[in-house]
């Protein structure tokens, strides 16, 4: 069992990269990452995913393209990743769906984003870096790979060896967002 101190220098450890070395990433590597994404916890166990894994270079470019803006200049660093994990939001089961009507909330977009983090984490584990990324086209890359309306595409994640240089982290100080026994 990996302890507190090696978890928490994990998270200290993973950050946001926006540039990527050329290096092929190991598949042994990819399919342990997939593997995290795919242990999470989900609400009723609902597991309400679907990773697919884009390493085919024309592809790649598809949905790379499906994350830019012009206008903002957002997101051109995904075309250097070698490789990307398109989340797809899928429903999940009755339960959950019967939880999201009781309490007004949508359980699946909280557990895609758990899987996401579980992601990212067991790739900062393998020395890869990542960027998560939430502008995407979901028509488009819907189109592309044949996904139906019903789904929705919610996050792409870009994954790749980096410089591995980690910058300082720009954090709300604890004092301000944690409490004991009160909020
Ligand atoms: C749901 C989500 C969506 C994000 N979308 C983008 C994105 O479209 N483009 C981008 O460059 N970074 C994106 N990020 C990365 C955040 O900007 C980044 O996590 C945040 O600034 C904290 O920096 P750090 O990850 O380096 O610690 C996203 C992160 C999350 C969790």
């Amino acid at each position: 069992m990996i302890d507190g101190e090696k978890m928490l220098s994990l998270m200290k450890g993973r950050q946001s990269e926006r540039r990527f070395l050329s290096k092929p990433v190991e598949s042994e590597k990819i399919e342990r990452i997939t593997a995290a994404g795919r242990l999470s916890p989900s609400a009723c166990n609902g597991q309400p995913w679907h990773f697919i894994v884009v390493d085919e270079p024309a592809l790649r470019d598809e949905v790379a393209a499906a994350t830019e803006t012009a206008v903002l200049r957002m997101n051109a660093f995904v075309r250097e990743a070698p490789v990307l994990i398109v989340v797809v939001r899928e429903k999940s089961n009755l339960a959950s769906r019967a939880g999201d009507l009781i309490k007004q909330k949508d359980y699946s977009l909280i557990d895609i984003g758990i899987a996401t983090a579980s992601m990212v984490y067991q790739a900062a584990a393998e020395g890869l870096g990542t960027c998560i990324i939430g502008w995407v086209d979901d028509k488009r890359i819907r189109q592309s790979f044949g996904i139906p309306a019903s789904r929705k595409v919610e996050l792409v994640i870009a994954v790749g060896y980096t410089d591995n240089r980690l910058r300082e982290k720009s954090r709300k100080p604890p004092e301000d967002i944690i409490t004991y026994n009160r909020y």
